[in-house]
């Protein structure tokens, strides 16, 4: 007997993305014509864009840019194969020595993106009998890995310790091996882990610690070194993943840690192996980045400049930012329609950012992401206030106290962030 239901049923039923083009608010998949600095030019238009990860702004630095040309000159545009057999560059392993040495790690793994570094290394590491705990609002690379890994995984509330040790004391002694793993940067809400905390539990309990540092190499600790530089605990992750593209301006991610370990995940992982490896321009644009990191303090600093003028202009304004204490600052806006139409709003009016819907967030919690950059200006930056000033009040966001109050709550029970 065969089946009335045909594969594709699904796809014509699909209606969401439809529903939201058709009222006009529409706001993924935008054509970015040209990019300047801290502005990009879109439907001929140019707009502040506030929802990059650009952090450092390097992606314009001519020094990047000329390294990456340089790049394509010695080694063409592609590597045409995975590292494991015919597309291991010196690059590559320039790269690898370099990271390690800037994270205080023995070794590091570059894979040809974030994503597949969290794939790769999480399912390569992961055994029959081991088990990974992992926070609710890790990014979808580390869901993927945990999905695809052998073994179990149990969650624990968001950035919850409590709820961390919860989980582990009526777990732990069924397992074998265990991972706690967590965003260092949580990607949409901007806060950062409880990494002290979490690195006490990881001794009691017998795990290793795995930390995504995507939002936070570049831009925590002294240099950018990420939340162990932070939080003063250099080398108290076991395994710390990073990627490119964000602070270093290109694409690509690592996984560093100790000599054995990213020896064994070299020859398990497949994403690893069997993927492409990362063209040479883009590994030669992330050394300049680290040049650049070392030579010229002035980007981190700017970004942390800018990134606190937003953060008190905002809040002062009324928005609920969930309290961020990072360049990703959140504005809680509620419902999925409304951050929608008020992301259209700000598009419409010059800014260029994302709303965030679920599932990336909690049903009825939408936001939009907004991220800043070194390269943003000071005028960029008063425009943006200026345009969201009047947005929030027009879309009550701000300036009404019943509304900030439902937020207040919304943030207290979904991201369990306490705001006035
Ligand atoms: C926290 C986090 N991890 C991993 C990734 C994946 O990185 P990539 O874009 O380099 O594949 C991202 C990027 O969106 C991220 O935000």
């Amino acid at each position: 007997m065969s089946s009335t239901v045909d594969l594709f049923d699904k796809c014509l039923a699909f209606e969401d993305a439809k529903r939201v083009q058709a009222a006009g608010v529409y706001p993924f998949f935008r054509p970015i014509e040209s990019t300047i600095g801290s502005s990009v030019v879109t439907h001929g238009k140019r707009r502040v864009m506030i929802g990059s990860n650009n952090y450092l702004g390097l992606t314009h630095h001519p020094r990047v840019q000329a390294s990456a040309k340089r790049a394509i000159d010695r080694f063409g545009t592609g590597c045409t194969g995975s590292r494991f057999l015919n597309g291991n560059l010196i690059l590559h392993e320039e790269l690898e020595e370099r990271l390690a040495a800037f994270l205080n790690k023995e070794a590091c793994l570059v894979f040809s993106t974030g994503f597949l570094s969290n794939q790769g290394a999480i399912s390569a590491i992961m055994g029959r009998n081991d088990v990974i705990y992992s926070d609710r609002e890790n990014h979808a690379s580390i869901i993927e890995g945990t999905r695809v890994a052998v073994g179990d995984t149990l969650k624990f509330k968001h950035n919850n310790m409590e709820d961390l040790e919860r989980v582990l004391e009526t777990s732990r002694s069924k397992y074998e091996g265990a991972l706690i793993v967590a965003d260092g940067v949580f990607s949409m809400s901007g806060d950062i882990f409880n990494l002290p905390r979490a690195v006490e539990l990881a001794e009691k309990y017998r795990c290793r610690l795995y930390i995504d540092d995507a939002h936070s190499i570049g831009v925590l600790g002294p240099k950018g070194q990420g939340t162990e530089f932070h939080f003063n605990l250099s080398n108290k992750v076991d395994l710390l993943m990073g990627t490119f593209s964000k602070s270093f301006a290109s694409i690509g991610g690592f996984i560093a840690g100790s000599n054995d370990v990213i020896h064994y995940i070299k020859h398990k992982s497949r994403p690893f192996m069997f993927s492409a490896a990362m063209p040479p321009a883009a590994a030669a644009t992330v050394l300049e980045c680290l040049n650049i990191v070392e030579e010229e303090p002035e980007h981190l600093e700017n970004l942390w400049k800018n990134a606190r003028k937003m953060s008190k202009g905002l809040v002062e304004m009324g928005y609920n930012t969930l309290n961020s204490q990072t360049p990703v600052i959140p504005l809680l806006i509620g419902d999925d329609f409304m951050a929608f139409s008020f992301t259209q709003k700000l598009y419409e009016h010059g800014v260029f950012a994302t709303p965030v819907v679920r599932p990336a967030v909690p049903e009825g919690c939408a936001l939009i992401r907004t991220s800043y950059m070194a390269s943003h200006t000071d005028q960029d930056l008063d425009y943006v206030l200026g345009v969201l000033n009047d947005l929030g009040k027009a879309y009550e966001i701000i300036g009404n106290r019943d509304r900030e109050q439902q937020l207040a709550e919304l943030a207290q029970t979904h991201f369990g962030v306490a705001t006035v």
